[in-house]
Protein backbone atom coordinates (compact mmCIF):
# COMPACT_ATOMS: atom_id res chain seq x y z
CA UNK A 1 0.00 0.00 0.00
CA UNK A 2 1.48 3.29 -0.69
CA UNK A 3 1.74 6.16 1.66
CA UNK A 4 -1.09 8.22 0.49
CA UNK A 5 -3.49 5.42 1.32
CA UNK A 6 -2.21 4.63 4.75
CA UNK A 7 -2.84 8.56 5.45
CA UNK A 8 -5.91 8.51 4.26
CA UNK A 9 -6.86 5.49 6.50
CA UNK A 10 -5.03 7.39 9.15
CA UNK A 11 -7.38 10.18 8.60
CA UNK A 12 -10.89 8.15 8.27
CA UNK A 13 -9.74 6.21 11.29
CA UNK A 14 -9.85 9.94 13.00
CA UNK A 15 -12.92 11.61 11.71
CA UNK A 16 -14.47 8.48 12.73
CA UNK A 17 -13.12 8.38 16.57
CA UNK A 18 -14.64 11.98 16.31
CA UNK A 19 -17.81 11.03 15.01
CA UNK A 20 -18.28 8.55 17.73
CA UNK A 21 -17.45 11.36 20.33
CA UNK A 22 -20.33 13.90 18.40
CA UNK A 23 -23.12 11.60 18.94
CA UNK A 24 -21.97 9.98 22.64
CA UNK A 25 -25.04 10.02 24.85
CA UNK A 26 -22.99 12.58 27.06
CA UNK A 27 -23.23 15.03 24.21
CA UNK A 28 -26.73 14.74 23.27
CA UNK A 29 -29.55 17.42 23.86
CA UNK A 30 -32.33 16.57 26.60
CA UNK A 31 -35.44 16.83 24.62
CA UNK A 32 -38.99 16.61 26.70
CA UNK A 33 -42.32 15.59 24.61
CA UNK A 34 -45.86 17.25 26.22
CA UNK A 35 -48.20 15.14 23.98
CA UNK A 36 -51.85 16.59 23.75
CA UNK A 37 -53.32 14.24 21.03
CA UNK A 38 -54.73 14.87 17.81
CA UNK A 39 -54.29 12.89 14.76
CA UNK A 40 -50.18 11.99 15.49
CA UNK A 41 -51.40 10.03 18.11
CA UNK A 42 -54.99 8.84 16.18
CA UNK A 43 -55.71 5.82 15.32
CA UNK A 44 -58.57 4.22 12.51
CA UNK A 45 -59.40 0.78 11.59
CA UNK A 46 -57.21 0.36 8.50
CA UNK A 47 -54.25 1.46 6.49
CA UNK A 48 -55.94 2.71 3.88
CA UNK A 49 -58.72 4.77 6.17
CA UNK A 50 -56.99 8.55 6.30
CA UNK A 51 -60.04 10.28 7.27
CA UNK A 52 -62.29 8.18 9.75
CA UNK A 53 -60.17 7.82 12.52
CA UNK A 54 -60.29 8.87 16.17
CA UNK A 55 -57.65 11.38 17.05
CA UNK A 56 -55.85 11.16 20.12
CA UNK A 57 -55.76 7.83 20.92
CA UNK A 58 -52.70 6.63 21.20
CA UNK A 59 -50.25 7.41 24.44
CA UNK A 60 -46.99 9.45 24.53
CA UNK A 61 -45.33 6.52 25.76
CA UNK A 62 -46.45 5.01 22.14
CA UNK A 63 -45.23 7.78 20.39
CA UNK A 64 -42.14 7.81 22.09
CA UNK A 65 -41.71 4.23 21.01
CA UNK A 66 -42.67 3.70 17.63
CA UNK A 67 -39.33 6.14 16.72
CA UNK A 68 -36.52 4.76 18.32
CA UNK A 69 -34.56 6.96 15.76
CA UNK A 70 -35.03 10.05 18.32
CA UNK A 71 -32.43 8.63 20.49
CA UNK A 72 -29.82 8.62 17.86
CA UNK A 73 -30.46 12.54 18.42
CA UNK A 74 -31.34 13.28 21.54
CA UNK A 75 -32.36 11.31 25.33
CA UNK A 76 -35.92 11.63 25.02
CA UNK A 77 -38.62 11.98 27.74
CA UNK A 78 -42.32 12.49 27.54
CA UNK A 79 -45.58 13.30 29.19
CA UNK A 80 -49.40 13.69 28.38
CA UNK A 81 -50.72 16.94 29.19
CA UNK A 82 -54.34 15.55 27.57
CA UNK A 83 -55.39 13.57 24.69
CA UNK A 84 -58.15 15.13 22.47
CA UNK A 85 -59.16 15.89 19.15
CA UNK A 86 -57.49 19.61 19.03
CA UNK A 87 -60.88 21.16 18.48
CA UNK A 88 -61.14 20.15 22.17
CA UNK A 89 -57.99 22.14 23.26
CA UNK A 90 -59.52 25.31 25.36
CA UNK A 91 -57.45 28.58 26.65
CA UNK A 92 -57.04 26.32 30.38
CA UNK A 93 -55.19 24.08 28.21
CA UNK A 94 -52.64 26.59 26.99
CA UNK A 95 -52.45 28.05 30.25
CA UNK A 96 -51.08 24.72 32.08
CA UNK A 97 -49.07 24.02 28.44
CA UNK A 98 -47.53 27.98 28.93
CA UNK A 99 -46.62 27.21 32.62
CA UNK A 100 -45.20 23.18 31.95
CA UNK A 101 -43.15 24.72 29.29
CA UNK A 102 -41.64 27.65 31.65
CA UNK A 103 -41.44 25.05 34.25
CA UNK A 104 -38.99 22.69 31.97
CA UNK A 105 -37.46 25.29 30.41
CA UNK A 106 -35.95 26.65 33.89
CA UNK A 107 -34.39 23.67 34.33
CA UNK A 108 -30.55 23.14 33.05
CA UNK A 109 -31.41 19.32 32.44
CA UNK A 110 -33.89 20.22 29.48
CA UNK A 111 -32.68 21.23 26.74
CA UNK A 112 -35.68 21.57 24.37
CA UNK A 113 -39.65 21.35 24.38
CA UNK A 114 -41.51 19.33 21.25
CA UNK A 115 -45.12 19.42 21.78
CA UNK A 116 -47.60 17.21 19.44
CA UNK A 117 -50.61 18.59 18.72
CA UNK A 118 -53.71 18.16 16.29
CA UNK A 119 -53.77 20.29 13.41
CA UNK A 120 -56.66 21.56 13.69
CA UNK A 121 -55.83 24.30 16.10
CA UNK A 122 -52.16 23.84 16.22
CA UNK A 123 -51.61 27.67 15.08
CA UNK A 124 -53.54 29.02 18.06
CA UNK A 125 -51.56 27.06 20.52
CA UNK A 126 -48.25 27.96 18.75
CA UNK A 127 -48.80 31.08 19.30
CA UNK A 128 -50.43 31.42 22.24
CA UNK A 129 -46.89 29.58 23.02
CA UNK A 130 -45.05 32.29 21.34
CA UNK A 131 -46.22 34.80 23.43
CA UNK A 132 -46.18 32.99 26.88
CA UNK A 133 -43.05 31.28 27.06
CA UNK A 134 -40.06 32.92 28.90
CA UNK A 135 -37.44 31.38 27.34
CA UNK A 136 -35.12 31.41 24.40
CA UNK A 137 -34.38 27.55 24.33
CA UNK A 138 -36.16 25.79 21.38
CA UNK A 139 -39.82 24.89 21.35
CA UNK A 140 -41.08 23.25 18.64
CA UNK A 141 -44.34 22.16 17.96
CA UNK A 142 -45.61 19.21 15.28
CA UNK A 143 -48.74 17.01 14.49
CA UNK A 144 -50.00 14.94 11.77
CA UNK A 145 -52.39 14.84 8.69
CA UNK A 146 -52.29 11.14 8.85
CA UNK A 147 -53.34 8.73 11.75
CA UNK A 148 -50.60 6.80 13.00
CA UNK A 149 -52.08 3.35 11.35
CA UNK A 150 -52.31 4.89 8.06
CA UNK A 151 -49.97 3.89 5.12
CA UNK A 152 -47.62 6.30 4.46
CA UNK A 153 -47.76 8.10 8.16
CA UNK A 154 -46.22 11.54 8.20
CA UNK A 155 -46.45 11.57 12.26
CA UNK A 156 -43.32 9.46 12.89
CA UNK A 157 -40.97 11.54 11.00
CA UNK A 158 -42.44 14.71 12.01
CA UNK A 159 -41.70 14.28 15.58
CA UNK A 160 -38.17 12.80 14.58
CA UNK A 161 -37.58 16.00 12.93
CA UNK A 162 -39.29 17.86 15.24
CA UNK A 163 -36.77 16.41 17.97
CA UNK A 164 -34.07 17.08 16.02
CA UNK A 165 -34.94 20.82 15.69
CA UNK A 166 -35.44 21.20 19.60
CA UNK A 167 -32.06 19.82 20.09
CA UNK A 168 -31.26 22.13 17.32
CA UNK A 169 -28.46 25.39 18.59
CA UNK A 170 -30.04 27.05 15.46
CA UNK A 171 -33.73 26.91 16.99
CA UNK A 172 -33.00 29.10 19.61
CA UNK A 173 -34.15 32.44 20.38
CA UNK A 174 -36.28 32.04 17.07
CA UNK A 175 -40.09 31.86 18.93
CA UNK A 176 -42.34 28.62 18.52
CA UNK A 177 -41.49 26.60 15.99
CA UNK A 178 -44.16 24.71 13.65
CA UNK A 179 -42.53 21.56 12.21
CA UNK A 180 -44.73 19.45 10.03
CA UNK A 181 -43.78 17.90 6.14
CA UNK A 182 -39.85 18.93 6.69
CA UNK A 183 -41.03 22.52 7.05
CA UNK A 184 -39.40 24.97 9.39
CA UNK A 185 -42.18 27.82 10.15
CA UNK A 186 -42.94 30.43 12.55
CA UNK A 187 -45.46 31.15 14.61
CA UNK A 188 -46.85 34.04 14.28
CA UNK A 189 -47.51 33.90 10.50
CA UNK A 190 -48.39 30.66 9.70
CA UNK A 191 -51.77 28.99 9.49
CA UNK A 192 -53.42 26.02 8.60
CA UNK A 193 -53.86 25.71 4.35
CA UNK A 194 -55.64 22.62 3.68
CA UNK A 195 -57.79 20.13 4.97
CA UNK A 196 -56.65 16.67 3.88
CA UNK A 197 -53.05 17.49 2.10
CA UNK A 198 -49.57 16.60 4.97
CA UNK A 199 -47.82 20.23 3.06
CA UNK A 200 -50.97 22.08 5.13
CA UNK A 201 -48.91 24.42 7.26
CA UNK A 202 -48.27 27.73 5.50
CA UNK A 203 -47.36 31.59 6.02
CA UNK A 204 -48.99 33.30 3.08
CA UNK A 205 -47.47 36.63 3.91
CA UNK A 206 -43.90 36.01 4.85
CA UNK A 207 -43.00 32.20 3.71
CA UNK A 208 -41.11 29.62 5.74
CA UNK A 209 -38.10 29.89 8.35
CA UNK A 210 -36.32 27.03 6.42
CA UNK A 211 -36.27 23.63 5.71
CA UNK A 212 -35.01 20.00 7.95
CA UNK A 213 -32.65 19.10 5.12
CA UNK A 214 -32.15 15.38 5.58
CA UNK A 215 -31.88 15.76 9.60
CA UNK A 216 -30.57 19.02 9.35
CA UNK A 217 -31.95 22.57 10.18
CA UNK A 218 -31.18 24.71 7.70
CA UNK A 219 -32.97 28.74 8.65
CA UNK A 220 -32.99 31.23 5.69
CA UNK A 221 -35.20 33.54 8.18
CA UNK A 222 -36.72 34.82 11.19
CA UNK A 223 -39.40 36.78 12.29
CA UNK A 224 -39.12 40.96 13.53
CA UNK A 225 -42.30 40.66 15.52
CA UNK A 226 -41.43 39.96 19.37
CA UNK A 227 -41.65 37.18 20.87
CA UNK A 228 -40.77 34.22 24.18
CA UNK A 229 -38.54 36.44 26.27
CA UNK A 230 -39.40 39.78 24.48
CA UNK A 231 -43.22 40.20 25.03
CA UNK A 232 -44.90 41.96 28.83
CA UNK A 233 -47.17 38.73 28.99
CA UNK A 234 -46.88 36.63 32.68
CA UNK A 235 -49.50 33.75 32.81
CA UNK A 236 -47.99 31.94 35.95
CA UNK A 237 -50.34 33.22 38.13
CA UNK A 238 -53.68 33.23 35.75
CA UNK A 239 -56.63 31.02 36.91
CA UNK A 240 -58.23 31.79 33.43
CA UNK A 241 -58.05 34.26 30.20
CA UNK A 242 -60.40 36.61 29.37
CA UNK A 243 -63.21 36.03 27.17
CA UNK A 244 -62.75 36.97 23.03
CA UNK A 245 -64.87 36.02 20.32
CA UNK A 246 -64.29 36.44 16.71
CA UNK A 247 -67.47 37.99 14.45
CA UNK A 248 -67.30 36.86 10.98
CA UNK A 249 -68.27 39.63 8.26
CA UNK A 250 -69.97 39.09 4.84
CA UNK A 251 -72.42 40.19 2.45
CA UNK A 252 -76.30 40.72 4.58
CA UNK A 253 -74.40 40.76 7.61
CA UNK A 254 -75.74 42.55 11.11
CA UNK A 255 -75.14 42.96 14.66
CA UNK A 256 -77.12 39.85 15.65
CA UNK A 257 -73.74 38.25 16.65
CA UNK A 258 -72.21 41.44 18.33
CA UNK A 259 -75.02 41.86 20.48
CA UNK A 260 -75.16 38.28 21.58
CA UNK A 261 -71.43 37.91 22.15
CA UNK A 262 -71.85 41.24 24.11
CA UNK A 263 -74.75 40.10 26.23
CA UNK A 264 -72.53 36.75 26.93
CA UNK A 265 -70.01 39.03 28.72
CA UNK A 266 -67.65 39.12 26.02
CA UNK A 267 -64.71 41.22 27.13
CA UNK A 268 -63.19 41.86 23.75
CA UNK A 269 -64.14 41.53 20.06
CA UNK A 270 -61.97 40.34 17.00
CA UNK A 271 -63.94 41.70 13.83
CA UNK A 272 -62.69 39.44 10.82
CA UNK A 273 -63.60 42.28 8.18
CA UNK A 274 -64.59 42.25 4.31
CA UNK A 275 -61.27 43.02 2.71
CA UNK A 276 -59.19 45.84 4.46
CA UNK A 277 -61.65 46.53 6.83
CA UNK A 278 -64.73 46.44 5.17
CA UNK A 279 -67.82 46.52 7.43
CA UNK A 280 -71.62 47.53 6.92
CA UNK A 281 -72.85 50.67 8.46
CA UNK A 282 -75.15 48.89 10.98
CA UNK A 283 -72.08 46.53 11.67
CA UNK A 284 -70.09 49.84 12.32
CA UNK A 285 -72.25 51.75 14.55
CA UNK A 286 -73.04 48.28 16.68
CA UNK A 287 -69.50 48.06 17.45
CA UNK A 288 -68.86 51.71 17.98
CA UNK A 289 -71.70 51.27 21.18
CA UNK A 290 -69.48 48.01 22.14
CA UNK A 291 -66.27 49.99 22.38
CA UNK A 292 -67.83 52.55 24.12
CA UNK A 293 -68.74 49.96 26.78
CA UNK A 294 -65.00 50.12 27.18
CA UNK A 295 -64.47 46.21 25.28
CA UNK A 296 -62.06 47.16 22.83
CA UNK A 297 -62.70 45.93 19.14
CA UNK A 298 -59.59 44.50 16.68
CA UNK A 299 -60.49 44.47 13.28
CA UNK A 300 -58.48 41.64 10.79
CA UNK A 301 -59.32 40.60 7.45
CA UNK A 302 -61.04 37.73 6.60
CA UNK A 303 -58.93 37.45 3.28
CA UNK A 304 -55.90 35.83 5.02
CA UNK A 305 -53.30 38.22 3.90
CA UNK A 306 -51.71 41.35 4.03
CA UNK A 307 -52.02 44.18 6.73
CA UNK A 308 -55.37 45.34 8.28
CA UNK A 309 -55.88 49.08 8.62
CA UNK A 310 -59.62 49.94 9.25
CA UNK A 311 -60.47 53.86 8.97
CA UNK A 312 -62.52 54.48 12.38
CA UNK A 313 -59.66 55.28 14.55
CA UNK A 314 -62.25 54.16 17.62
CA UNK A 315 -61.36 49.88 16.12
CA UNK A 316 -57.62 48.45 16.57
CA UNK A 317 -56.44 47.24 13.62
CA UNK A 318 -55.18 43.81 14.06
CA UNK A 319 -51.76 44.07 11.50
CA UNK A 320 -51.73 40.96 9.32
CA UNK A 321 -52.54 38.82 12.27
CA UNK A 322 -55.53 36.46 11.04
CA UNK A 323 -58.66 36.51 12.97
CA UNK A 324 -58.14 33.54 15.07
CA UNK A 325 -54.49 34.53 16.03
CA UNK A 326 -55.71 38.21 16.94
CA UNK A 327 -57.69 36.82 19.37
CA UNK A 328 -55.04 35.29 21.08
CA UNK A 329 -53.10 38.17 21.01
CA UNK A 330 -56.08 40.09 22.47
CA UNK A 331 -57.02 37.68 25.01
CA UNK A 332 -53.10 37.74 26.43
CA UNK A 333 -53.16 41.89 26.07
CA UNK A 334 -56.41 42.23 28.23
CA UNK A 335 -54.68 40.13 31.18
CA UNK A 336 -51.97 43.38 31.33
CA UNK A 337 -54.38 46.43 30.58
CA UNK A 338 -57.62 47.79 29.16
CA UNK A 339 -56.39 50.79 27.63
CA UNK A 340 -57.00 50.74 23.64
CA UNK A 341 -54.08 52.92 22.24
CA UNK A 342 -51.51 50.21 24.82
CA UNK A 343 -53.43 47.35 23.48
CA UNK A 344 -53.07 48.58 19.81
CA UNK A 345 -49.04 48.64 19.95
CA UNK A 346 -48.86 45.38 21.27
CA UNK A 347 -50.39 44.89 17.88
CA UNK A 348 -47.77 46.47 16.19
CA UNK A 349 -44.98 44.96 18.22
CA UNK A 350 -46.46 41.22 18.85
C1 LIG B 1 -57.03 17.48 15.38
O1 LIG B 1 -56.79 18.66 15.14
O2 LIG B 1 -56.93 16.99 16.51
C2 LIG B 1 -57.50 16.57 14.29
C3 LIG B 1 -56.87 16.87 12.99
C4 LIG B 1 -55.38 16.69 12.95
O3 LIG B 1 -54.69 16.52 13.94
O4 LIG B 1 -54.86 16.72 11.82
Amino acid sequence: MRPRHYLSIIVLLFLTAGSFSIVSAADLPDIHILATGGTIAGTAENASELGHYQAGNLSVATLISSVPEMSTYARVTGEQICNLNSDEITPMIWLRLANRVNELLKSPDVDGVVITHGTDTLEETAYFLNLAVKSDKPVVITGAMRPATAISADGPLNLLNAVILAGSHDAAGKGVLILLNGEINGARDTTKTNTEMVETFRSPDFGLFGYMDNEVPKFYRESLKLHTSGTDFDVSSLKSLPKVDIVLLYPGADQTAIDAFVANSTEGLVVASMGNGGYQAEVRSALLDVVNKGIPVVISSRTGTGVCTPEDPEFIPADTLTPQKARVLLMLALTRTNNQDEIAEMFREY
